[in-house]
């Protein structure tokens, strides 16, 4: 038997990543499979953003740059933040990485030791508990009820903390629920965790793909968490530049100078290339999001009534942001079609892989079994077809 490092032999490969790489794999073999499991936008990179790339290569920008992004992009990160958030941050508190996911792995890596725990709201994206078990620290799950729309309750957070809690993992939008904080609810757990040592960690990759305003921001709402706070954001989602491998965190020098040491030994800084393009996303015209926003949103809506007549599917609320819906499918469990079980969301996820030829992503991995993850970040063509597949297959599920 290989032996691994114990920590790296413990992790699984990502759930979402691994039902694309099925889907990938049947369309190699010639079947015709519709992918509800991507967790990125299906637009191009607007044109502008990719010129400044072709600009930057001709211009010989190909070296090595400073590790956490050359002074330029951070500016642009500092821009951004102002923008958009109202939050100020000095260049020394921005680092530049490959992808927000790069950022969280390092400002994890860097914050959370063995013995401390680090809480995260479930549903939540797969990535942050294998994050923080690969930095020897333990994940620990504070489930947010259906009924309250997926979001955090500040009693529950209460009731979650203890002496050897460091952090706290939020995203809003979420991926995989959609669910978008409001002010309100934002400054009732900020009050919960301010005044305390716990590091508050803000993914806001999705913030731009919001169907009610940009959101206000938690940091913003109770400044003082921004002590002991950081913001994670990316240019993937916003600007359809997923393949880019660009994204950023901001907050107290001293932790991001951390992230700054790991990244200079783990990988160096993010491609050159990227970041010249990503200035160009960030302080380019903001108009390109619009359309894309727009798009979403209507997909949002034909998902949403689709999801909602299909046997056995509920979804109670209407996601508010991201490209997802997560819609509890308990009612399914238990049915069963030559010879295939519906045991759990995952199931019915591999049912659907084969008999639909539609993947989703089962809801075990990001914490809420009887769920599945539905990505509506492909064309309305596409999806009205994945449905009626869908339905098709679920109706031939009998008890
Ligand atoms: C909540 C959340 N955070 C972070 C990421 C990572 O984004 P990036 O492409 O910037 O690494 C994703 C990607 O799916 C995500 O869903």
């Amino acid at each position: 038997m290989l032996k691994l490092n114990r920590r790296i032999a413990a992790i699984k490969p990502s759930a979402t990543l691994a039902a694309d790489a099925r889907a990938t794999e049947m369309k190699l073999a010639g079947i015709d499979v519709i992918s509800l499991a991507a967790g990125e936008p299906d637009f191009d990179t607007p044109v502008h953003i990719k010129e400044a790339a072709h600009a930057a290569m001709s211009a010989g920008q190909t070296k090595y740059t400073p590790v956490g992004g050359t002074a330029a992009l951070k500016q642009a990160i500092q821009q951004k933040l102002k923008r958009d958030n109202h939050l100020d941050y000095e260049l020394n508190e921005i680092i530049a990485s490959a992808g927000a996911k790069q950022a969280e792995a390092n400002l994890i890596n860097a914050l959370f030791d063995e013995g401390d725990e680090v809480l995260i709201p479930t549903p939540a994206w797969v990535s942050f508990a294998a994050m923080v078990s690969l930095a020897g620290a333990e994940p620990k799950f504070v489930p947010c009820a259906e009924s309250n729309g997926f979001m955090l309750e500040p009693d529950a957070l209460r009731r979650a903390i203890t002496p050897r809690t460091r952090g706290i993992m939020l995203n809003s939008p979420s991926n995989p629920t959609g669910a978008v904080y409001g002010a309100e609810q934002l400054t009732a757990i900020a009050k919960v965790l301010v005044g305390t040592e716990i590091w508050v960690m803000s993914d806001d990759v999705y913030e731009h793909v919001v169907y009610n305003g940009l959101p206000q921001h938690i940091f913003n709402l109770e400044p003082r968490l921004k002590d002991h706070g950081i913001v994670f954001n990316s240019l993937s989602k916003t600007y359809a530049m997923t393949g880019w491998r660009i994204g950023f965190a901001a907050g107290p020098r001293g932790a991001i100078a951390a992230a700054n040491r790991l990244q200079s030994q783990n990988s160096g800084n993010p491609n050159s290339v990227t970041q010249a393009a990503a200035i160009e996303a960030l302080t380019g015209p903001q108009e390109v999001l619009r359309p894309m926003v727009e798009a979403f949103h209507q997909r949002r809506d034909l998902v949403v009534e689709r999801v909602r007549r299909i046997r056995g599917f509920k979804l109670p609320n209407v996601p508010q942001g991201a490209f997802y819906v997560f819609p509890n499918v308990s009612e399914l469990l238990g049915t069963s079609f030559n010879g295939k079980k519906i045991i759990d969301g995952d199931s019915l996820a591999s049912f659907l892989l084969d008999e639909a030829h539609v993947s989703v992503v089962g809801g075990n991995d990001f914490g809420a079994a009887d769920h599945v993850r539905l990505s509506y970040a492909t064309s309305v063509e596409n999806l009205n077809k994945a449905f009626d597949r869908i339905e098709q297959a679920v109706a031939k599920l009998k008890k």
